[in-house]
């Protein structure tokens, strides 16, 4: 069960703390107070997550059930490691066996039964390299990825909504029938366009704001349930059924 942190007891260190004026612009005072004071991150620490990140994505589990039954997962955006520390508990991943696939263009440290893949996933390649990587077809892509600010907010805020675009269509094209896709997004920015794509594809789509999601933050994640299978379904509608490359057959899916 996820709570929200109630306070800064448990982990050893007080909330509340202040940091000193010294050379430190106001700013990035403030940044390090709402990080050392955040329960999330003292929770994150002493739960040994990487990130505070962890806790948005139990919350939303813990209503939507995305992680239940999840067999092979696809974690996008992934440093420094949070979802993937989740994703490889409950796929039972291992070095040996391994069903989670990671990618960040940062460096990430190793995690067992994680294949890390250092790249952008706006890479060509990106995509080829990640279905090999999760050893099978997977049944849950998540994407944590926001792209680096510039300083420009409607500059970063299109970049992730791209970077979101990107990752819902390699969602339809890698998914197992009944798989589940996770992204974060903006409030008030995901295009009509591809909300279309996932509401005829997916059974169900849904903006969801974890409480470990901070409230003055405009992000929010776009949560896709129940995959209706591998067919093509443009914005406009049209489906196109996708053929297998190998066989030139209608491409089945894996149960
Ligand atoms: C909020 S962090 C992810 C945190 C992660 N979910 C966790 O739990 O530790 C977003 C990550 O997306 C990555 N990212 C942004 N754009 C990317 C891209 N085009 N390709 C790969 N990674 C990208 C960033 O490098 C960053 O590490």
């Amino acid at each position: 069960m996820t709570k929200p942190p109630a306070g800064g007891s448990r982990t050893g260190r007080k909330l509340g703390q202040k940091v000193k004026k010294g050379k430190l612009k106001a700013s990035s005072r403030r940044w390090i107070e709402r990080h050392i004071n955040d329960p999330y991150v003292q929770r994150a620490r002493l739960e040994g997550y990487r990130a505070r990140a962890a806790f948005k994505l139990l919350e939303i589990d813990e209503k939507h059930k995305i992680l239940d039954g999840a067999r092979r997962i696809i974690d996008l955006g992934a440093a420094p490691g949070s979802w993937s520390q989740i994703a490889a508990k409950v796929t039972n991943s291992t070095d040996a066996d391994p069903r989670v696939a990671a990618i960040d263009f940062l460096e990430m440290d190793p995690l067992p039964g994680v294949r890390i893949l250092q790249m952008d996933f706006l890479d060509s390649q990106a995509p080829e390299k990640l279905k090999e990587a999760v050893g099978g077809t997977p049944n849950l892509v998540i994407s944590d990825m926001a792209a680096p600010t510039t300083g420009h907010r409607q500059t970063d805020h299109i970049r992730t909504m791209h970077l979101c675009e990107v990752a819902a269509h390699f969602a339809i094209e890698v998914l197992a029938e009944g798989g589940h896709f996770l992204a974060k997004t903006f409030q008030g920015g995901t295009e009509r366009d591809l909300l279309n794509l996932l509401k005829q594809n997916f059974k169900q789509v849904i903006h969801v704001k974890p409480g470990a999601s901070r409230a003055e933050s405009v992000e929010m994640f776009l949560l896709a349930k129940g995959f209706k299978g591998r067919k093509a379904v443009s914005a406009d509608g049209v489906t196109e059924e996708t053929t297998d490359e190998a066989t030139g057959e209608a491409a089945g899916l894996e149960a």
